[in-house]
Formats: structure tokens, sequence, C-alpha cells
């Protein structure tokens, strides 16, 4: 028996919506400009998931690597990301999107935090779609957490250092409720992963489009999982 399989739709799919920048720049406006009109595409590709039979969808929306930008965008952003979650709310509960963040909250504005904290809580009983939103998110950073948590359960006696493997680590991230992304998807041309989901997506797909995040539609986002279909996975065995 093999371990291969295709699967006609990934269950979990992952984005770096990617290209706001070049996209406004391209129009001759600010950044920020940009990343509004990424923000308006988020609603669409969310709807889109249910009749696309995608469960899970996790976005990257801030990494902990993006503070390094100027004051003025990363404050900009901040303000759009609090805008965002007060104007989404009542659609979200209502289309039966389950939210949740993950990422580093300390560094993050409380009134912020209070927003992410209220949109979690009025979602949990949800389960049509689950929105993952990654914010003040790194890879690295979230396995150091993660290491530290678990460090302080071997140091209390909890648990036997002996006995640690990769799933006990796994139960320390900030991602221990999801499965991993079957399909990740970075829009804007570069292919890299920018230190997003690093644990997770081990054995992920990946599809790399030239699409400026702003012009990345219903349309395309359902060609890229028609072509994820035709894709074998191996998970490291032999196809038989
Ligand atoms: C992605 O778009 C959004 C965030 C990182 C917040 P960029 O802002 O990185 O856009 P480009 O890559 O500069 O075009
Ligand atoms: C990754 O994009 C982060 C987000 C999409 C939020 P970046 O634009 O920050 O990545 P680099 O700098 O091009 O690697
Ligand atoms: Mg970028």
């Amino acid at each position: 028996m093999g371990n291969s399989k295709s699967i006609a739709t990934p269950e979990h799919v992952a984005i770096i919506m990617d290209g706001n920048g070049r996209w406004a720049q391209a129009r001759g406006k600010p950044r920020l400009f940009g990343h509004h009109a990424g923000a308006r595409r988020v609603r669409e590709i969310v709807e889109a998931c249910p009749d696309l039979g995608v469960k899970y969808l996790t976005i990257f929306a801030f990494s902990t690597e993006n503070w390094k930008r100027t004051q003025t965008e990363v404050s900009g952003l901040m303000k759009l990301f609090k805008r965002y979650l007060m104007s989404e709310t009542k659609e979200l509960v209502e289309a039966g999107v389950r939210v949740r963040f993950i990422g580093d909250r300390i560094k993050l504005d409380e009134n912020l935090v209070a927003l992410m904290d209220e949109l979690e809580l009025l979602t949990c009983d949800n389960d049509t779609v689950h929105l993952t939103i990654a914010l003040n998110y790194g890879g690295r950073d979230e396995v150091a957490r993660a290491t530290k948590r678990l460090s302080r359960e071997v140091a209390a006696g909890r648990i036997d250092p002996e006995t640690v493997d990769a799933e006990t680590l796994a139960r320390f991230l900030d991602t221990y409720v999801l499965p991993d992304p079957d399909l990740v998807i970075r829009t804007s041309g570069e292919a890299r992963i920018s230190n997003f989901l690093l644990w997770q997506s081990a054995y992920s797909e990946y599809v790399f489009i030239d699409t400026l995040w702003p012009d990345f539609s219903r349309d395309e986002f359902a060609r890229v999982l028609s072509s994820f279909s035709t894709r074998e996975r191996r998970y490291g065995a032999v196809p038989g």
C-alpha cells in the first residue's frame, strides 16, 4: 500500500498575500492604498471557500519582520487591521466563519488585541469556514515560543524530556488545532516562504503566481485549486 494520494480539493489553503505595495506604486499611489485594496480582496476569497470546498483558510497579514517598514506604513496597517475587524465582524459571524489569530500578540496594540479576542469569541461556534489570520506571525518565532512553553512544562516535571517528539512540539504551536496546510499560495511573483508556517508546510504543495494580491480574484483562486488536484503527494513514500 502506497502512502501517496491525490486530493481533489485542498482542505486547508494558506495564502501569502503579497504585492500590495507594488500594486499601489504601479498606480502612482502610496503603499497603504494597496493595503486597503488588498483587504477588500480578503472578503471575496473567504466567501468563495465553501463553494470551492476549502474548509480552512489561513492568510498572512503581517509578519514578525514587517515591523522593519516605515512607521507610516506600520501604523497605517495596524489602523487598517482594526478597521477591517470592526467592519467585517457581523458578516463573518453571519457567514458561519470561525476566526482565529496566530502570531505573537504581545507587540500588538491592546485595542487591536481586544478586537481579535472578541472576534474569536463571537465566532467560536462557527464551522462553515475556519479563517486563521497570521498577525505578527513568524514561523521561527512561533517555534521559539512553543519551545519556551514546552520547556516550562519540562522544568515543572509535567513532561519527560525523553518523550518529546515532533508531535509534542506541535501541540505547543499557535496552530495546534489546525490541520497542516495542503496548499500554500503566494502571489506577486516572489518564490519564497518569508517565515510563513515553516513547521506546518513541511509537506504542503506550493503555488507561486505572478498576480499581485489586490488583483487576485475568486476565478483565479478556483483555477489554482484545480491545478492542485492534478498533483501527486507522496509524503516521502514510493507511489504504488
Ligand atoms: C503584502 O504586500 C502585505 C504585507 C506584507 C503587509 P507588500 O506590502 O509586501 O507588497 P510589496 O511586496 O511591497 O509589493
Ligand atoms: C510576507 O511578505 C508577509 C506578508 C505577506 C504579510 P513580505 O513582502 O513581507 O516578504 P518579503 O520581504 O518579500 O520576503
Ligand atoms: Mg511584499
